[in-house]
């Protein structure tokens, strides 16, 4: 992580902090496409501008690897993660340091701006699965294992995997690293979401190349433009989860 805070990270940070509009970039930063930008306008974009140096430009994934991406993900699911992050249920130093002194308000607004971006998903990469574990993560994301308890994903991030609202994430495209990661934490208790913590049960059900497989199958689907988080339903989910009730 201290590769990824260059010094002049610092004033664009501060300057997000205080609400006031960020620094230019440093150009430094490792998202190459940075400089095709075009100008930014409005005031929330630019206080915003700190989160590309990581997440990369207008919170789209970088190819840098580990780096989520946040542009279009469900407000709510957004909103909990930055108080996650802030409350230390989930962990990471330079997201921790960001959100401990935001407001309620402040990081509800950040997630407003956030889901609000509709920016094309990157195209899809070979997985590099064999046919036997990509008919593993198949099973696993359409069917689960019902005799382990553990359900299909489609049952709570969308018949597409692109979320369902109010705080369902999409997973589709995230980097395999991340995803791993994600569930490697929730295994070992350095991510937790509200309880009942759903998504921690079904980690926890999963065995390391189960999560290896799906991880892999995730990364390399591809979403059509404009695809978004499933409208909320009634429909019931196989289990309880305090973040998404
Ligand atoms: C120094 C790099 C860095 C900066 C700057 C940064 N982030 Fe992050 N962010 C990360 C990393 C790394 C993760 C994944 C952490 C983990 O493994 O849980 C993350 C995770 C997140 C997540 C959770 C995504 C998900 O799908 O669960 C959100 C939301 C987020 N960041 C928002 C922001 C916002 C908003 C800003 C600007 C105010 C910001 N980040 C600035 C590195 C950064
Ligand atoms: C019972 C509902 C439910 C099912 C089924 C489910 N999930 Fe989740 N998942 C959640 C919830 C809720 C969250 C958000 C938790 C939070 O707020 O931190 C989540 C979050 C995640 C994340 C973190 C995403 C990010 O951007 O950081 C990953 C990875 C994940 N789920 C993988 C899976 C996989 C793989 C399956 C299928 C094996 C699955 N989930 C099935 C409820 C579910």
């Amino acid at each position: 992580m201290a590769r990824l805070l260059p010094g002049a990270l610092a004033a664009g940070l501060a300057a997000f902090a205080a609400g006031a509009p960020a620094q230019p970039v440093p150009a430094a930063a490792p998202d190459a496409t940075r400089s095709a930008a075009p100008p930014v306008e409005d005031g929330m974009a630019r206080r915003m501008q700190a989160c590309t140096v990581c997440h990369g430009r207008e919170g789209r994934a970088t190819s840098a690897g580990y780096f989520p991406r946040i542009a279009g993900k469900p407000e709510g699911y957004l909103f909990n993660q930055l108080a996650n992050f802030r409350e230390e249920r989930r962990h990471n130093a330079a997201m921790n340091h960001l959100m401990r002194h935001m407001s309620d308000d402040y990081l509800r607004e950040i997630a407003r701006y956030f889901a609000g971006l509709d920016l094309p998903y990157p195209p899809a990469r070979p997985h590099g699965l064999t046919a036997a574990q990509q008919a593993q993560a198949e099973r696993l994301v359409f069917e689960g294992v019902p005799a382990r308890g553990i359900p299909a994903c489609t049952a709570c991030h969308g018949a597409r995997m692109a979320g369902r609202l109010p705080a369902m994430p999409g997973l589709l495209t995230l980097p395999a690293d991340y995803l791993v990661g994600q569930l490697g934490a929730w295994r070992t208790g350095l991510r937790n979401a509200a309880a009942p913590d759903c998504m921690g049960e079904i980690a926890r059900r999963l065995s390391a190349d189960e999560a290896s497989a799906v991880a892999r199958w995730l990364s390399a689907q591809t979403l059509p433009p404009g695809t978004g988080p499933e409208a909320a339903t009634a429909r019931p989910m196989p289990l309880r989860c305090g973040s998404a009730p």
